[in-house]
């Protein structure tokens, strides 16, 4: 029977924060249906591909997404009938061309990437095989090491704290499942002591803690090694931590505005020199946006500063496009890339961007939204990538969970040929 693409139909649902997105289904001749999902950022990069929203003030404010739901159904569908669907690459540069744009203005990133992930959803499931399988071939057997926000801040809750993500890295667990446990423990050792000091412990948009009764950015890296500790684990041999400052969101008129914890403002060097004294007291591994998107100059300064010990990733900097990214690794601005299939808006186009830091001896990490469902596609990609790393949330909220449980799932799936490795070592 054949295999072809028999239709594809969409729908709008609600994503993590109540807000619209896209979710799409891809059938095919042979019954096979393949679904996907499609997250939504808050701390965006300037150039992402574009969200594409209604902007009709009358249904959810605005943020209604029923025009890339016909794009999908009118535009792409008739489009993308009778394809075979494993023929990924061919599909979405069909649909890059469709569009037409640079970064997907017209039928929208969030419409094309819907209905890339559900193609290679459907393709995997039609041949009968797990999607980090399907993706990553018969060798993809590495289990990525978690980084969990544990205690958000920034724009993803409403905090004293002006860095957006702490996250916990439990790097010295022998396996996946084991690295879980641990941070579920730290987690869960973490909202005591919180509370023990008289901080509210409801969580924020990623499911991390998120009291507004802090002092300084720097206190939440002062709890989370007493956590580590308290929770029976050696802070940097066992767990590490990671940081997202996501510094584009308070970098102001060639400014860092530290506003939430009363810091003041802050020139690029002298954000430099708090997280050159941070990793100098913390067992810090990686930092991602340390400094703004338009400050390639304060960027690439920290890279040459620190980044022979530690991860220097780029999110809004990058926005996963290989355009940026090529700019990085010539300019020396960072030695890693957070890798986001929404900010470029397809698989195949996320592929190439992977394989551009892998050419270049970068380091990247598979990385979920804040604005997330119940979509586990990013765990089978990360292991399919052989990504060392994935953040995908804290250790509660089920958008998070589900891709940590997938993980879990594969690693079972794998049984002994499964690998957990420490990528910083
Ligand atoms: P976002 O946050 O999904 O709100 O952009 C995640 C990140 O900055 O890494
Ligand atoms: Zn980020």
């Amino acid at each position: 029977m054949s295999r072809a693409i028999r239709a594809i139909d969409s729908m709008e649902i609600l994503d993590s924060r109540g807000n619209p997105t896209i979710r799409t289904f891809v059938e095919l001749e042979d019954g096979t249906v393949g679904v996907a999902s499609v997250p939504s950022g808050a701390s965006t990069g300037e150039n992402e591909a574009l969200e594409l929203r209604d902007g009709d003030p009358k249904r959810f404010g605005g943020k209604g997404v029923l025009k890339a739901v016909a794009n999908v159904k009118e535009v792409i569908a008739p489009r993308l009938k009778g394809i075979d669907p494993i023929r990924q690459q061919e599909i979405d540069q069909i649909m890059i061309e469709l569009d037409s744009t640079k970064f997907k203005k017209n039928l929208g990133a969030n419409a094309i990437l819907s209905v890339s992930m559900a193609v290679c959803r459907a393709a995997a499931k039609s041949l009968g095989l797990p999607l980090y399988e399907y993706i990553g071939g018969c060798s993809a057997n590495r289990l990525p090491v978690p980084m969990l926000n544990v205690l958000n801040g920034g724009a993803h809750a409403d905090s004293s704290v002006d860095f957006q993500e702490f996250m916990i890295v439990p790097l010295g667990a022998p396996t996946f499942t084991e690295a879980m446990r641990y941070a579920a423990e730290t987690f869960h050792a973490l909202k005591k002591i919180l509370k023990e000091k008289g901080h509210a412990t409801s969580v924020g948009d990623e499911g991390g803690f998120a009291p507004n009764t802090l002092k300084s950015n720097e206190e939440p890296c002062e709890l989370i090694v007493e956590a580590i500790e308290k929770a029976g684990y050696r802070p940097g041999e066992d767990i590490a931590i990671a940081l997202d400052p996501a510094a584009s969101s308070f970098y102001k008129d060639g400014k860092y505005v530290l506003s939430r914890s009363g810091a003041g403002e802050k020139t690029s060097d002298e954000i430099i020199e708090i997280l050159k004294d941070w990793v100098s007291k913390y067992p810090i591994v990686s930092i991602e946006d340390g400094l703004g998107e338009e400050d390639w100059d304060g960027f690439k300064k920290l890279t040459q500063e620190i980044g022979d010990k530690i991860q220097i990733v780029g999110d809004d900097i990058f926005v996963t496009n290989t355009e940026f990214i090529k700019k990085g690794i010539e300019l020396g601005t960072a030695n890693s890339v957070l890798i986001k299939l929404n900010q470029i808006g397809s698989v195949s186009e996320t592929v190439e961007a992977i394989r551009l830091c892998r050419e270049a001896g970068w380091t990247y990490v598979v990385s979920h939204r804040s604005g997330e469902t119940e979509d586990d596609f990013i765990a089978d990609f990360t292991v399919a990538m052989d990504g060392r790393q994935i953040k995908t949330g804290s250790t509660c909220r089920s958008e998070r969970l589900c891709k940590y449980n997938r993980l879990m799932e594969i690693e079972r799936e794998l049984g002994k040929a499964a690998r957990y490795e420490n990528p910083y070592s």
